[in-house]
């Protein structure tokens, strides 16, 4: 699967916890383009899955969104990002600037999230809180096809999950990412 996105562009990840959305990103994008909110948690509090750091944490997500964004670069935002509202802020920012959203949605068997959690080195997501992230993936699948997005990428399986390609548009020679390119960088 081939992922066509401008560059600039806001990239949204949208999916529960242990879909992937960390190694995808890590994979295909450079360290300065991924704005993590779990990486911004662990800075506050010395535990990414401290959720009383959340609101600080996602006020400097939006702090950093919009000072990239401003200077035209490349943006990720690796945050389950299953909320409408959530989404809808970072489309309206990324607009301000007249730079387009695009979506990647980690619509993966409930199970699968299950097990990535599973296995996980770093920290392990409670059943409960996974099981309403789930149920929460549901509704958002619905509601993101009516979103506006420049481009709307589903992964719903695992062999796309792992052979996704990035092509940034208007880049064909520097700064264009290929699948080889991002394996060198992992
Ligand atoms: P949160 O940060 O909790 O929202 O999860 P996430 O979506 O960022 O998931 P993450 O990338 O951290 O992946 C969780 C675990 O799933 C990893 O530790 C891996 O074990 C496994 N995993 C992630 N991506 C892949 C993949 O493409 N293939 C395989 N086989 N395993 C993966
Ligand atoms: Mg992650």
């Amino acid at each position: 699967m081939r992922l066509h996105i401008p560059d600039p562009a806001l990239v949204l990840l949208v999916g529960p916890s242990g879909a992937g959305k960390s190694t995808f990103a890590t994979a295909r994008f450079t360290p300065t383009e991924i704005i993590s909110s779990d990486a911004l948690r662990g800075m506050l509090a010395d535990d990414p899955a401290d959720q009383a750091a959340s609101a600080e944490a996602f006020r400097i997500v939006g702090i950093l969104a919009n000072g990239r964004l401003k200077r035209r670069l490349l943006t990720v935002i690796d945050a389950t990002n299953l909320r409408a509202a959530n989404r809808r802020r970072f489309r309206q920012l990324a607009a301000r600037y007249g730079i387009a959203t695009v979506a990647i949605v980690f619509d993966l068997p409930a199970g699968l999230f299950a097990l990535h959690n599973q296995r996980r080195p770093d920290r392990v997501v409670d059943t409960e809180v996974l099981a309403d992230q789930t149920e929460r993936m549901r509704e958002a699948m619905t509601d993101i096809r009516a979103e506006d997005y420049a481009g709307l990428f589903v992964i719903n399986d695992t062999t796309t999950l792992d052979e996704a390609v990035i092509e940034r548009a208007g880049s064909s020679g520097q700064g264009a990412t290929t699948k080889s390119q991002a394996d060198e960088r992992s």
